[in-house]
């Protein structure tokens, strides 16, 4: 180079330019290509996703290092991922973004490499790594060194797990092993119609299985928001789903140490008259969970996770006077908000991250008991089940509940009772704490005195109504001391609002331990 600054400057800057011209991946028309399928560009995602002028790139000049089938003549600055970090709302976030204009984004040794390098680096400095998925899964030509740097990924995302928020963002292809790395983070978001997600694509299946089925019938938004619930959140386009993953991220900390962003709250009149018109009279009669929700939590902060799956049980997280908090309610208006296979494992899943990440838990029960039937029998409700129950026990964050209607069976236990940890149950004057519903418990205790009698129906319903007065309220459990107050419906904001703020300082531990057994 030479003495003259100006001179330096300018080669400097041609330099420059021809390195950007490069990095454009694949070119200007496989770019153009990338918008007519509806889909952005790796680096216009990141702008999306990121404060304006916040992006720090990392590795951007790093090229492959391979040799055959042609790959020695072919080389694009970036590699076919861009990384780096930058934030969200001013919060420090490390990401990654695969870029498909560039080896259909496929994963090479020096791909994996530069996300291994921002996964270590968001351990070390404890800030969630979102990492933006658009790839035709291990770059072929390399053979088993593109494999070794998806296990070395792999292996990151169960490290960090529980440590600091890692989410996913399906925004293209996602096949073969390649889903495993977004299966072990905390969220995964898709994108309709542009996304999907399979372990083995149609071609295999048609040739192992016969079915015929396309690529969205078999791993697309849809189908996995409904049918598998392998993704939290179905998007309709890329700008949404980018608009959710920062809606999730105001919710959660940047790691398992400290706690998520509060806003500004000042206490008002905290009285809800309208949560006391929720439960029907009839017992039988369904409402949705939602209604209390949100006429509990701070207006409009409801961000409800896992929407279309397993509807009969609903989570998400909301604000409670300013602070993040996760909510799982059963949900009568799905399958009479029974709990089944399916409703367990979402539950679980949702309260292992809240428990993880110091977001306090509100429970909101309403439930007949678990799904009887072969299907649910031959599935695992037994072990799928018992993952809820492990799920409440191990929790340590400050954990509430509040019995608005129906607490039966095991799954009393189950939903957050003060047996396995809550710190407070709240329930409702609705509220009917049994082992079972009145008719079915008459049916079995008294059927010998039923059956004997002039008038069976008369003395069904006789025991049937004296059951209902002895169990279907919640008094009983609180002469127990199980319910710590009976409280009305709109009392409920105010006195969750005092009951979370007196759990703030909560200190709680597991028995020393390797790690526990989940029932998996
Ligand atoms: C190298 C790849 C590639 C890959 C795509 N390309 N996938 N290059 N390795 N895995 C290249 C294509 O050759 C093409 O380059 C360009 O990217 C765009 O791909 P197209 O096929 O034109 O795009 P499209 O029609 O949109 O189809 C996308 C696709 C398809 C569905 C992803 O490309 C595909 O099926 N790819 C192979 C997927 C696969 O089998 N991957 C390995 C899975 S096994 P040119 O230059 O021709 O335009 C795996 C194991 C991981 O991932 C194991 C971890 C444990």
């Amino acid at each position: 180079m030479s003495n003259d600054p100006g001179a330096n400057r300018e080669k400097f800057n041609e330099l420059v330019r021809k390195n950007e011209e490069a990095m454009l991946g694949g070119g200007a028309k496989r770019i153009e290509q990338q918008h007519a399928k509806g889909k952005l560009t790796a680096r216009e995602r990141l702008q999306l996703l990121l404060d304006e002028g916040s992006f720090e790139e990392m590795g951007k000049f790093v090229m492959h290092r391979s040799r055959d089938f042609g790959l020695d003549k072919e080389h694009y600055l970036g590699d076919g991922v861009v990384t780096g970090y930058g934030t969200i709302h001013g919060r420090l976030v490390y990401v990654f973004s695969q870029d498909f204009t560039v080896f259909g984004g496929s994963l090479s040794e020096t791909h994996a490499e530069k996300i291994v390098k921002i996964m270590d680096l968001a351990m070390k400095n404890g800030a969630p790594v979102i990492g933006l998925n658009d790839s035709g899964g291990a770059r072929i030509q390399e053979g088993v060194v593109s494999l070794g740097g998806y296990a070395d990924i792999f292996y990151r995302n169960v490290l960090s797990s529980g440590v600091v928020p890692q989410i996913s963002a399906i925004m293209g292809p996602c096949a073969g092993g390649a889903v495993y790395s977004p299966a072990m983070t905390d969220f995964i978001f898709m994108v309709e119609n542009t996304s999907f997600m399979f372990v083995t694509g149609p071609n295999v299946v048609k040739t192992v299985t016969h079915e015929n089925v396309t690529a969205e019938e078999l791993g697309g938004a849809s189908t996995h928001s409904t049918k598998s619930g392998v993704t939290h959140f179905a998007c309709a386009n890329e700008a949404e789903c980018i608009n959710q993953i920062k809606t999730l991220f105001s919710y959660i900390p940047q790691n398992c140490e400290e706690e998520a962003p509060r806003l500004p709250y000042t206490a008002g009149v905290e009285k809800r008259p309208a949560l006391n018109s929720i439960v029907p009279e009839n017992p039988n009669q369904p409402y949705d969970m939602r209604d209390v929700i949100n006429g509990i939590v701070d207006e409009g902060t409801f961000f409800e996770v896992h929407k279309n799956f397993a509807e009969n049980i609903v989570v998400g997280f909301a604000r409670l006077a300013g602070r993040s908090i996760g909510i799982v309610g059963n949900q009568p208006a799905a399958l009479a908000g029974v709990l089944d296979i399916d409703s367990s494992v979402k539950g679980a899943r949702f309260v292992r991250f809240c428990d993880s990440f110091n977001i306090p838990l509100l429970v909101l029960e309403d439930v007949p008991g678990f799904l009887p039937g072969t299907d649910q029998e031959w599935n695992g409700i037994i072990v799928n089940g018992a993952k809820l129950l492990y799920a409440f026990s191990e929790a340590t964050v400050p954990r509430v509940t509040v019995i608005t209607r129906k607490a039966y069976g095991g799954a009393y236990d189950v939903m957050n009772s003060k047996h396995i940890g809550a710190d407070l149950n709240y329930a409702w004057p609705t509220a009917e704490i049994a082992v079972m519903g009145a008719k079915g418990a008459a049916e079995i205790i008294f059927r010998k005195e039923i059956s004997e009698a002039s008038d069976p129906e008369a003395k069904l319903n006789e025991k049937v109504d004296d059951y209902t007065k002895k169990f279907a309220n919640p008094y009983r459990a609180a002469h127990r001391g199980y319910i710590d107050e009976v409280i009305f419906p709109d009392q409920t904001r105010e006195k969750l609002i005092r009951a979370f703020h007196m759990l703030e300082n909560k200190v709680a531990a597991l028995p020393k331990k390797k790690h526990g057994n989940i029932p998996l």
